[in-house]
């Protein structure tokens, strides 16, 4: 059952009732706020005996004495406060949800450790770590014995004033990660192209103006590659065009490209049977990039930016696209199919293609759930960074260093573009075992001009996610904190 979580500041916090957080650190593990709803002591007595010293994410908590006003009283480790980056302290909040998750009415206590943006990614951290994708789930959880229920966070802090502006920012961004584990935990049979479009559309609430093209626009435009993908589907492709106008009117936008392929099956070149529930997940590009356009409109962001996302699903048919096929893509160049299963670059080379010609980008970054070979070069911790522009990806990596959703750049090389060339079309879609995430990557690469460009490939990092401090689902939501970083630092003026 769902939980929600209503995060407030304020320069007073009543103790009284539920339960209150402080944190600890290395030169003071019971801090002066902590004491103050422990007059007798049993803190004391208690990080005695449990052993806790302040260090950094470590937590112990106790039920309050009698004549204190709080039910329960937790410690959360800040190590040496001072010294902790923003992403730590979101470490922070996540491991004090696992002290909160039983409580209903809740108060940190801050006291001066701590300035207002640390307070701010707490929470952050927090609301993160409290995600859980139970949507379909009928029974209650053991521990959630209430079912739905809401639980309510009061940080107390000198400049609560500032703490609430500060979080005001984070907001958006927990918001625009939940829309993108969302998206991507939904299974295809709820979420196919149609809805999946219905759900960027809905974004229209938020200030942005959204287009959705169907299937008739998509042929106009001779968008044949991201079609040929669809043709095994019965449910029809679309493609969402997301629109922020944050920025001054004649700015050039930045764009974001993300592939939503709502199940890969494969197609005729079908995948093994093994594992291949996780191809519910093969739109995590395009969940990001909708993630994302959702943080910088309800963050306000000063800037302009594109999000578009080319939705299909990946069928075998009667009707299915076939290896040996040739397409012609939106750009004129010419594709023979290999394998339908590489079908990620077919559904991205056109969106590319129509996100220059008609926006003009500043800069254009795709997301993808690309390749397996990504898994295999840098497993689940780094997503693959390919890019035309040293500029733009030393900003990537930088902002995948501030928020730990982390980037590993790969080469770009003629002698690796070379092994898609075709004896039948301009190029092939595949281009042989070795090197399988470059080559998807020299693909893309044929359709982007001199636009400086990034290609992010998410297949490790977006789903399947290994459990963290701040993420316990299946879906990371890989790639919204990272752009939005990215475009916070280097693009807001
Ligand atoms: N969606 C897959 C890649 C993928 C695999 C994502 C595992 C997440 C987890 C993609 O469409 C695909 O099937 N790629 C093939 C390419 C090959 C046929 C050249 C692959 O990686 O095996
Ligand atoms: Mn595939
Ligand atoms: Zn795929």
């Amino acid at each position: 059952m769902s939980m929600s979580i209503e995060i407030s500041f304020s320069k007073t916090a009543k103790t009284t009732g539920g339960l209150v957080v402080a944190l600890g650190t290395l030169t003071e593990p019971v801090s002066a706020a902590a004491r103050s709803v422990d007059p007798a002591g049993q803190l004391d007595k208690a990080v005695k005996v449990s052993g806790f010293t302040g260090k950094l994410f470590s937590t112990t908590d106790i039920i309050a004495p009698v004549d204190a006003p709080a039910d329960r009283i937790a410690l959360v480790g800040a190590g040496d406060p001072v010294k902790l980056t923003a992403h730590e302290w979101m470490r922070v909040g996540g491991k004090m949800f696992t002290l909160i998750r039983k409580a209903g009415k809740v108060t940190v206590l801050l006291g001066d450790t701590g300035t207002p943006e640390a307070a701010a990614d707490m929470a952050l951290g927090l609301l993160m770590r409290a995600y859980s994708f139970d949507l379909y789930k009928t029974k209650k959880s053991d521990d959630d014995e209430n079912g739905s229920r809401k639980i309510s966070v009061v940080f107390q802090h000198e400049d609560a004033a500032s703490c609430k502006k500060a979080f005001a920012s984070r907001q958006a961004v927990a918001d625009g990660v939940k829309l993108a584990r969302d998206l991507v935990n939904e299974p295809a049979n709820v979420l196919g192209p149609v809805e999946f479009a219905a759900r960027a559309k809905d974004l229209e609430a938020l200030g942005m103006e959204v287009e959705i093209l169907t299937e008739k626009e998509m042929k106009k435009l001779k968008m044949e590659a991201l079609l040929g993908v669809s043709l095994g589907s019965v449910r029809p492709p679309r493609m969402a065009i997301m629109k922020w106008q944050g920025g001054k009117p004649k700015d050039k936008p930045l764009a974001f490209v993300g592939k939503g392929v709502v199940f890969d099956t494969g197609g005729i070149s079908i995948k093994p049977a093994a594992g291949m529930e996780d191809m519910k997940g093969d739109m995590g590009g395009a969940a990001a990039v909708t993630g994302l356009m959702h943080t910088l409109a309800a963050r306000k962001a000063k800037v302009n930016a594109i999000g578009i996302i080319g939705l299909v699903e990946n069928m075998p048919d009667g009707a299915a696209q076939r290896p040996g096929d040739i397409v012609r893509s939106m750009s004129g160049q010419t594709i023979e199919i290999i394998n339908t299963d590489a079908e990620g670059r077919l559904v991205l080379c056109d969106a590319l293609t129509y996100c220059q010609d008609r926006f003009k980008p500043e800069i254009m970054i795709n997301l993808a759930t690309l390749t397996g070979a990504v898994m295999v070069a840098l497993g689940q911790h780094h997503a693959g960074l390919f890019s035309n522009d040293d500029k733009l990806s030393e900003a990537l990596s930088k902002a995948g260093e501030v928020t730990q959703e982390r980037v590993w750049r790969m080469p770009l090389d003629p002698a690796y573009d070379k092994m898609i060339d075709s004896k039948f079309a301009d190029m092939k879609n595949t281009g042989g075992r070795y090197a399988g995430s470059i080559t998807a990557a020299q693909f893309l690469k044929r359709f982007v001009g001199e636009t400086p460009w990034a290609h992010l490939d998410i297949a490790g990092t977006a789903m399947g996610s290994p459990s963290t401090d701040i993420n316990q689902s299946w879906a990371s939501g890989f790639g919204v904190r990272l752009l939005d970083e990215l475009v916070r630092a280097n693009y807001e003026g």
